[in-house]
């Protein structure tokens, strides 16, 4: 009996698909497919695929070829599989001649002639619609968006904004492909979404303002300083059926949400604690540094932090109390908040002038889970039980700097996919906009 294995992703499944698996099938007597793992394909970088795994797999079922379906997950895996199944003949489409040359010491490599003319890739950018992105702020992370969304398809940044003249002509000079303006009206006319990264006390009015406008928005956080106004943000896009993402980049990264999930399945039993860290110190000019009122480590980095505890222990803290430290001009250095819940507790802590372990520890009755420092950009994770010598480690995948894997959520969302994500629902976000809330008014009542 003649074996032959092929590997795919097999996303939109396609007259292309079909075919390769039919003349594969004919390479022999018995046919394996794998099919890559959702983890598989953002490792590779495929953050875009539409299809889930499950879907993926009847779809090659259905068309009869098959007799065995299995699924790939890891690099080398294709080495192990030929070996465990003692395949015969490895086959793939004429796309890849060459890359698998190195299994011709195990078994037969065969490139099949590809389909012309149809691929995966063709379909998803026909079905996602270009989004025209406008990015409001010109400041240090306009570059790395654009760098950034350049691995989203659908993503097209086109134009940027800042209200000072001066500022929008450097940008321009660097970034001559984009149309820059220094009026957001103007701005809003000519695009399908906004990524608002301007400074913190202006995201609410330029996210209302777009809404109001029929434009779509991602906002760096804070949204807004109070649950009111973070309220009324997301009731506007409901109202104008358009999506609001708040870009806390961590909470879109995939190994975030492997640890939520790991947390949630009770492998370390009752969750009863949380410690989330994250501090970066920053210059003395900066604006963190300087900006008494909407600077700050807490206003800087408190979304980020409060993220894991509200995924995991909800919104209804019994009380919370902040404790900061400020400098002689009232910005707060270091923040330590400390949420109680009726069975569990939580503190985070955040500093742009004191420097500590980024790191997320979240225990429970069986064990904890670690993340090691800087937990918000997850390649890694551990969890430790009583015997210290069994750890389980996890290495999920986290390609560039973060920043792509909120677009692409963004983008989806806008052309239908996911709206109804749960990576940061409206009522997380609504949550950490009343803490940020009743941070402002802590901070008042010191200064
Ligand atoms: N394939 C093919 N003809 C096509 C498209 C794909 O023969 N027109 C083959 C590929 O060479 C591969 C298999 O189908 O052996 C699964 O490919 P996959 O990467 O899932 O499909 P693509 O359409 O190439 O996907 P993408 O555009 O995301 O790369």
């Amino acid at each position: 009996m003649t074996k032959v294995i092929t590997y795919g992703t097999f996303d939109l499944f396609h007259k292309g698909h079909y075919n390769l698996l039919k003349h594969a099938r004919e390479l022999g007597d018995y046919l394996i497919v794998g099919v890559t793992s959702e983890h598989f394909d953002e490792t590779r970088g495929k953050i875009n695929v539409i299809d889930d795994v499950l879907t993926r797999v009847q779809h090659v079922r259905e068309t009869g070829f098959a007799d065995q379906i299995i699924i790939e997950d890891h690099v080398g895996q294709k080495i192990e599989d030929i070996q465990r199944y003692d395949v015969d003949i490895f086959t793939v489409g004429s796309d890849w001649v060459g890359a698998f040359d190195y299994l011709k010491q195990y078994c037969e490599v065969v490139y099949l002639p590809r389909t012309p003319e149809i691929s995966s890739t063709e379909i998803r950018n026909s079905i996602f619609q270009p989004v025209r992105i406008g990015i409001v702020g010109t400041g240090r992370i306009a570059p790395r968006f654009l760098e950034e969304a350049k691995y989203v398809s659908g993503a097209v940044p086109v134009a940027a904004y800042n209200p000072d003249w001066n500022e929008v002509r450097d940008f321009k000079g660097k970034h001559k492909e984009l149309i820059c303006v220094d009026d957001y009206d103007d701005l809003l006319k000519q695009v399908d979404a906004v990524y608002i990264a301007s400074p913190n006390e202006t995201h609410f009015d330029y996210a209302r303002r777009a809404l109001e406008n029929g434009v779509h928005v991602i906002s760096e956080k804070p949204l807004a300083f109070t649950r009111r106004e973070t309220e009324q943000l997301y009731s506007l896009s409901e109202k104008n059926n358009l999506v609001l993402l708040e870009a806390v980049k961590a909470a879109y990264s995939p190994g975030f949400q492997e640890l939520i999930n790991v947390a949630k399945s009770g492998r370390i039993g009752e969750i009863r604690d949380i410690e989330s860290n994250y501090t970066r110190l920053a210059n003395s000019d900066s604006r963190e540094r300087t900006d008494a009122k909407y600077g700050g480590a807490f206003l800087e980095f408190g979304p980020s932090v409060m993220l894991p505890v509200i995924k995991l222990l909800g919104p209804d803290y019994r009380s919370i109390s902040f404790h900061s430290l400020w400098d002689e001009n009232g910005v707060d250095i270091y923040n330590k908040l400390d949420f109680v819940y009726d069975n569990a507790l939580a503190t985070t802590k955040c500093g742009v002038a004191v420097k500590t372990e980024g790191q997320l520890v979240v225990s429970g009755t069986k064990g904890y889970i670690l993340a090691p420092s800087p937990w918000w950009l997850m390649k890694h994770f551990e969890v430790h039980f009583e015997d210290a010598s069994e750890i389980e480690n996890y290495d999920p995948p986290f390609r560039g700097d973060g920043l792509r894997y909120e677009i692409s959520e963004f983008v989806r969302k806008i052309n239908g996919i996911g709206r109804d994500g749960y990576k940061l629902t409206r009522g997380e976000s609504i949550t950490m906009s009343e803490i940020t809330e009743k941070y402002m008014e802590y901070k008042k009542s010191i200064h």
